[in-house]
């Protein structure tokens, strides 16, 4: 990994590494990243079920107090070309569990844009950093150069982790800030 936030890296990890390694992050935990599918309903909702008001707020722009089969189907049915989100998850009394939930949608040639959450309790602990690398490096294999993340308020852990992808510069328009990243031309090789 790439360790100054003020340095952006020359190269992005190989996302198929990512996707198939399981990682040792803070707090003694042990994450996976996969690609979620139709079957993941359920877990999907558990995890949104489980944040906070104020989580969901600051991902969906709104305290969303159900959470409906459209958005469940929103991260579990995608088109692979327009879309992909990637589950971080553990294994809780021989159970997955999803920690951490991001996404990125092909906005139009060379740019697309990028969401996420994490686990409230599971926050600190670089998931959000793994996710964001991963998300970075399957979008760049299909074509973006940038990557655009919309969020309400300034978010300091979010400019953290997109400035640790790439060059990134941030604007504010209409109580929104977005941040847009050039993403490095480069993919490190697998290991
Ligand atoms: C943004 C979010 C996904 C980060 O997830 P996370 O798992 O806590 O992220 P990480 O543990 O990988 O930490 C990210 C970096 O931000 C830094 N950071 C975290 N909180 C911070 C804060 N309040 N101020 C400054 N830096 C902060 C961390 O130190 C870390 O930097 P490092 O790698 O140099 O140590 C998480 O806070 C979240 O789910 N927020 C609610 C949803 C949201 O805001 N989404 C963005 C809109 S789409």
């Amino acid at each position: 990994m790439h360790d100054s936030a003020s340095e952006p890296p020359d190269a992005l990890a190989d996302p198929g590494t990512l996707l198939a390694t399981t990682h040792a992050v803070g707090g003694g935990l042990r994450v996976r990243l996969r690609l979620t599918r139709p079957a993941d309903g359920l877990l999907v909702r558990a995890f949104l079920e489980r944040l906070s008001p104020d989580a969901r707020h600051r991902r969906f722009f709104s305290a969303m107090p159900v959470v409906s089969e459209t958005l469940l189907h929103r991260f579990t049915f995608y088109d692979p070309r327009r879309r992909l989100v990637v589950a971080a998850t553990t294994f809780v009394d021989g159970a997955e569990q999803i920690v951490g939930l991001a996404d990125v949608t092909h906005l139009e040639t060379g740019l697309a844009e990028l969401a996420l959450v994490v686990d409230e309790e599971c926050q600190g602990h670089g998931i959000g950093r793994l996710l964001t690398e991963a998300i970075a490096s399957l979008a760049r294999r299909q074509g973006a150069t940038h990557l655009k993340a919309e969020l309400l308020e300034r978010n300091a852990a979010m400019l953290t982790l997109m400035q640790r992808l790439g060059l990134t510069r941030q604007t504010f328009e209409d109580g929104v800030t977005i941040l847009m990243t050039r993403l490095p031309d480069r993919t490190r090789r697998a290991a």
